[in-house]
């Protein structure tokens, strides 16, 4: 049986089996879950995407200016999303000088927005990646230089330790010259950030429970998502706000494709997601092993989210 996992099902498995229960995030993104994450940053508590959104709209031309290369360059795009803020700096890059290649884990989110594109710019020259981050990079070994884009604070989903990690891979996939642009969401207080991980709509507490719900359908379970509820928790002196599911009262769920129960307590919680909040220190910890550099560092007015170009020496 276990030959024929899925990994979907392994790491439901491991995560559900560790004394402190845990679920990857990254699984929040089926159909249901895209739609659900455009309806969080359409929410007036979602600050981050209005931060990032004026970043991508008042300063466009010194975007392009720090991004643009003097020849042709691959547009990488790690976790494209719905792509609404990308287009502002795509449609203000010279056309002819680039091919944009959005990487998404998942494929509903990357055919709306191939859509979405070819709609608003018949021209863009446009691949899709339908993989892992890194995968994808691996698969786009062209002689031209790279630009790669990590936006909307996704790598504030990892712990610091995964983090630094993940830039060390990243700009060892890269060649000197070659360029970051990366959104990341900053420290501030407790009064701003919660409220945008538990929307007054409710839609955060949905694409939680979603998780469950996808657990069911794909791997026949049997949770009650009534049984459930979305906890999240921000610690202002560490910049850390963590998501959790939590247990209403001592139940057992059956997962049949995995052939195993599973038990929880009343009170017991299950940790579906971190959002790392930074500041300058921390972003220069954790480059300080990679031979990227940060060129510029531009934030909205509001000083809530930051666009950071890093550049490979
Ligand atoms: C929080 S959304 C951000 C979307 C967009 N970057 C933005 O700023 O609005 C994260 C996106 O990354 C994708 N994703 C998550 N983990 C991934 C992985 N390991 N590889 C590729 N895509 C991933 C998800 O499917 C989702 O569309």
């Amino acid at each position: 049986m276990i030959e024929t996992l899925t990994e979907f099902a392994k790491d439901v498995r491991d995560g559900l089996s560790k004394d402190n229960k845990t679920l990857p995030s990254r699984y929040f993104y089926d159909e249901i879950g895209d739609d659900l994450f455009v309806k969080i940053m359409d929410t007036p508590e979602y600050y981050l995407t209005d931060s990032e959104m004026e970043i991508f709209t008042d300063r466009t031309d010194e975007l392009v200016k720090l991004v643009n290369f003097d020849r042709k360059f691959d547009l990488i795009e790690l976790g494209a999303g719905d792509g609404t803020k990308t287009i502002h700096l795509l449609k203000a890059l010279p056309k002819s000088n680039f091919k944009y290649i959005p990487v998404d884990i998942s494929s509903n989110a990357l055919d709306l927005l191939s859509q979405r594109m070819k709609k608003a710019m018949p021209d863009l020259e446009i691949e899709t990646r339908n993989l892992e981050y890194f995968s994808a990079i691996k698969t786009t070994e062209s002689e031209n230089p790279k630009l790669v884009l990590f936006l909307g604070s996704s790598l504030g989903n990892m712990l610091d330790d995964r983090a630094k990690e993940f830039l060390s891979q990243l700009a060892k996939c890269l060649r000197k010259g070659d360029k970051v642009l990366l959104g990341l969401d900053l420290k501030k207080s407790a009064d701003i950030i919660l409220p945008a991980y538990n929307d007054a709509q409710g839609f955060t507490r949905e694409f939680n429970l979603n998780l469950l719900r996808r657990i069911n359908e794909e791997l026949e379970a049997d949770f009650d998502l009534s049984k459930f509820e979305h906890q999240p928790v921000y610690d202002e002196t560490k910049g850390i706000a963590l998501s959790y599911l939590r247990s209403t009262e001592d139940q057992t769920v059956n997962i049949s494709c995995l052939g195993c129960t599973f038990s929880f307590a009343e009170g017991e919680v299950i940790h579906t997601e971190i959002s790392r909040k930074y500041d300058r220190p921390l972003v220069d910890q954790l480059i300080e092993s990679t031979d990227l550099e940060i060129e510029a560092w531009i934030t909205d007015s509001k000083e809530y989210f930051a666009d950071i170009i890093l550049e490979k020496h």
